[in-house]
């Protein structure tokens, strides 16, 4: 398994106004978008391409396009929504996978409410969409579900994870790689990363 940070001046700048603490749902949504575009670059970086040859301003000309396995993108609900539209800017023909996930907050297991797949998932790269890795367990369910649907080809992207969640997801699903803004300090008493950027569910939704 990979953790790949992206670290990129834009990255850590947007990040940064992102840890302020009365920032605006509307500041934050957007920052929550252009941020996924971002990191949806980096994890679309080895993606294979193949050669055709079409006719250009000039005659054939041999380009490039994205070969193999059609992408689904994953977010995870609510947060991971928030997320949605700044992938979708660079991958538009991506389908959606919704998974609908909350943590019980005593517990902080996660609870299932709603899974609506894409078709054929064994032919797709899915890439999950959530804000927060924290504990792992919403991650790690999710990855569950995903391959028992048939998916092989598995890679998260996140804003902030906190160090507890990648070594659940290390011992869970080894072969997931993820791509995120920062990986934090811990998490607090309460399941919360530090220093972290509070509730994203809440600051997105308002
Ligand atoms: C948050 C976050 C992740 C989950 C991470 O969602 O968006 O989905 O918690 O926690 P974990 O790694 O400990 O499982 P939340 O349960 O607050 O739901 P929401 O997005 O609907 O607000």
């Amino acid at each position: 398994m990979a953790v790949h940070v992206v670290d990129h001046p834009l990255v850590r700048h947007k990040l940064g106004i992102m840890r302020k603490h009365n920032i605006s749902t509307k500041d934050f949504r957007e920052l929550a978008s252009e941020l996924a575009r971002l990191l949806t670059y980096e994890a679309t970086k080895d993606l294979e391409t193949e050669k055709r040859t079409i006719q250009g301003w000039s005659g054939p000309v041999e380009v490039e396009r994205i070969k193999g396995k059609k992408i689904t993108v994953v977010p995870i609900l609510r947060a991971g929504l928030g997320m949605m539209d700044g992938v979708l800017d660079l991958i538009p023909g991506a389908k959606v996978s919704v998974v609908g996930l909350y943590r019980n907050e005593e517990t902080l297991e996660p609870v299932r409410y709603y899974v609506k797949l894409a078709n054929k998932m064994d032919e797709r790269i899915a890439l999950i969409l959530d804000p927060m890795l924290a504990t792992g367990g919403t991650l790690v369910l999710t990855v569950d579900l995903l391959k028992e649907a048939g998916c092989t080809n598995i890679r998260g992207i996140f804003l902030v994870a906190a160090p507890e969640g990648i070594r659940r997801l290390e011992e869970a699903h080894p072969d997931v790689d993820i791509y995120v803004a920062a990986v934090d300090e811990k998490l607090n008493d309460i399941g919360y990363i530090l220093p972290g950027l509070g509730d994203a569910g809440d600051k997105i939704f308002g």
